[in-house]
């Protein structure tokens, strides 16, 4: 890997590739003023972009549900992560990308017609998850969900989860399971929740209470492949409290073990036989993932010749 500072990023804004320290926005954009936008973070392994399709999908979900106009094709989405990687030399990257409703003169809730979205996207180096995680997880608690009804939209209206995050660092904890007011185990203030109860992974169901997670879309994918039965269902505190296994699930994080929560021990406080073996599937899975897309690459090349 060749290296490269994060001084030296390179970033994507309306069009243009900048560095990251002469890109600038306007003070009027409704995404800085409302928090009036979507957003979308994608994993790049081996340079390659991952799960692209799956990523696109929630993304235009995304806007349609805020009612954003899409500013680019599928193409075009495609080359903006593609040159983003390229000018950078990481391996791994994870790219972010916004799309705020743009800009408006005066200020109103109300959105004026036809405002031109602003576009910005930037890549980040993906480090991999330490040794120590791997070997004792992480401690987690259980806070209440403080955030909107609906969570299934990627917005960039963040506080609610900030303030969970903090909540997390004055408790001495790495990361929150949130529950909802009907006592819904929700998700992760920046993941999904998976819990493994004999041998059987257990997820609450999507709905608008959570976001669509691409990471959990692939454990569920991969586990199914692999005769893991996997339950979609709600669950509860007292399901938290009796699993053999806890997991946190996200595209830079991917599957996490919890060994603590609420400062007791999951299951024998050490990450789970089931997380080890998700966890081996998981880099095979985007092994595979990422020699496909190289083949694929090779050979409409050589249908080009
Ligand atoms: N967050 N739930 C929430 C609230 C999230 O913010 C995320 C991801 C997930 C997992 O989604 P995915 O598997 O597609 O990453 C679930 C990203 C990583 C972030 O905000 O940085």
């Amino acid at each position: 890997m060749l290296s490269q500072t994060v001084t030296e990023q390179i970033v994507y804004l309306n069009g243009l590739y900048l560095p990251m320290c002469e890109s600038q926005i306007s003070t009027q954009d409704r995404g800085f003023l409302f928090g009036d936008g979507v957003y979308e973070v994608i994993p790049v392994y081996e340079r390659t972009v991952f799960s692209f399709d799956e990523h696109l999908a929630r993304l235009k979900n995304s806007l349609k549900a805020t009612s954003i106009p899409n500013p680019l094709t599928d193409a075009e989405w495609l080359n903006l992560l593609n040159t983003l990687v390229a000018k950078h030399s990481w391996d791994n990257q994870f790219i972010y990308l916004q799309v705020t409703r743009g800009i408006q003169m005066q200020r109103d809730h109300m959105p004026a017609d036809c405002l031109t979205p602003t576009l910005y996207a930037y890549s980040n180096p993906l480090k991999a998850v330490s040794d120590d995680i791997i070997k004792n997880g992480i401690k987690a608690i259980t806070l209440d969900d403080i955030r909107w009804l609906n969570c299934d939209i990627k917005a960039i209206t963040l506080l609610p989860n900030v303030m969970l995050k903090l909540a997390c660092k004055h408790r001495n904890a790495d990361d929150a399971i949130l529950i909802a007011p009907n006592g819904n185990i929700t998700e992760g203030t920046a993941s999904n929740v998976f819990i493994v109860k004999n041998n059987t992974l257990l997820t609450p169901p999507n709905s608008s209470a959570i976001l669509p997670g691409i990471t959990r879309l692939l454990i569920n994918r991969i586990a199914k492949a692999h005769g893991i039965t996997v339950l979609e269902q709600n669950l509860t505190l007292d399901d938290l409290t009796s699993a053999d296994e806890i997991w946190l699930a996200s595209s830079t994080k991917e599957a996490l073990p919890i060994t603590q929560l609420n400062d007791l021990p999951v299951g024998s406080g050490k990450p789970g036989a089931l997380w080890q073996l998700m966890r081996q599937h998981y880099q095979t899975y985007k092994h595979d993932f990422v020699a496909q897309y190289l083949a694929q690459q090779v050979q409409q090349q050589q249908q080009q010749q």
